[in-house]
């Protein structure tokens, strides 16, 4: 039997087989081949039971911070080189492996009741990242949490413009949005990162595709930020966690922030940072009327989708078509 040097081997395997390039990385207990080999140090119970996978400003962290506090459930480590989210499936430290994901969450002291979870908002809406998920957590569990498209796209605009964007500084919302093929690139590659997450209905086709009905919740989240107690009852029951934690003694309403946040001691609140509910303009009616026209068949293909899965429809959605027609 004779065998090449291990890169040569390597370089011959890939060019027989080139669509395994890119790799694919499954739960390594899953497969008694891969198990057998796969060190007697390591663990599979450090991955996450569930994914909140955003998008980017629907009240991702106002959940994330809720969800630490149920004495069951523990984030990720944040991470230093993606600032705090790990987005492992969503960007390059997917080729790391999953010893690179793994060392992000800690070892579960009892497996079966602890819930380990990770937030990333941009999985939502990145290609790769539903089959990414669905071959290494076939069995995990999806939240995602939706607001009207046209609040979120006004909302993702003003956090570009606070961190500086120069292109979002340099343009108006309205201009932004209503950018087309003869615009700068600039500002067309800002309209697309700025309205293409609000496509909603065929984001949540994709991972519909890896993932059964049974494992995504649709978190509205317009009821997060002014019911978020009732909400986390609803995802604590589709979760299937216990003990039950009351959220309704856990979080109080602060008057000075206008957000619900964590109840400390003494009656004092301890709310998200400045960077979550900012104060900025509303929306001009006039870039409301192009967004809900922009997002009308989205939006109408979302509806007749959380009907056929049989999931309750958020009241912006029923609003938004209502105004609409
Ligand atoms: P704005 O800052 O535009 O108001 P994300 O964490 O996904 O980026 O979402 C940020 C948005 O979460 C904020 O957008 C804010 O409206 C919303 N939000 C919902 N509940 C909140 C809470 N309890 N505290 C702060 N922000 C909250």
């Amino acid at each position: 039997l004779q065998t090449l040097p291990p890169v040569r081997l390597a370089q011959k395997y890939f060019q027989i087989f080139p669509d395994e390039r890119d790799p694919l990385w499954q739960n390594p207990c899953h497969d008694k081949r891969h198990k057998d080999i796969w060190s007697k140090e390591k663990t599979c119970d450090r991955l996450p039971k569930f994914l909140v996978i955003g998008p980017q400003k629907t009240g991702s962290t106002a959940l994330h911070s809720f969800l630490t506090l149920h004495p069951a459930i523990t984030s990720s480590f944040p991470s230093t080189v993606t600032f705090e989210e790990v987005q492992f499936f969503s960007g390059p430290y997917y080729q790391r492996g999953i010893d690179w994901y793994m060392d992000f969450f800690p070892v579960p002291s009892n497996a079966s009741t602890d819930f380990l979870f990770e937030k990333s908002a941009n999985y939502f809406d990145t290609e790769t990242v539903p089959k990414r998920a669905a071959a290494l957590l076939p069995r995990a569990k999806i939240i995602t949490i939706l607001i009207n498209p046209a609040d979120r796209a006004h909302s993702w605009y003003q956090h570009q413009r606070a961190h500086q964007d120069p292109v979002a500084l340099n343009y108006t919302f309205h201009e932004v949005i209503t950018a087309g093929p003869s615009s700068p690139a600039a500002l067309l590659s800002l309209h697309l990162r700025c309205l293409q997450p609000g496509a909603y209905s065929s984001h949540l086709e994709r991972w519909l595709h890896h993932y059964q009905p049974s494992q995504l919740l649709m978190v509205d989240g317009v009821q997060l930020r002014s019911s978020p107690a009732h909400v986390m009852d609803e995802i604590q029951k589709f979760l299937g966690v216990t003990p039950y934690y009351n959220y309704t003694q856990a979080l109080m309403f602060d008057e000075g922030k206008g957000f619900w946040c964590q109840k400390v001691e003494a009656g004092r609140s301890h709310c998200l940072g400045k960077s979550k509910g900012r104060k900025y303009p509303e929306m001009n009616p006039e870039s409301r009327v192009f967004l809900s026209e922009y997002y009308r068949e989205h939006n109408v293909e979302l509806l007749r989708l959380l009907k056929h899965l049989g999931q309750p429809l958020p009241v912006w959605l029923r609003d938004e078509l209502h105004n609409a027609s």
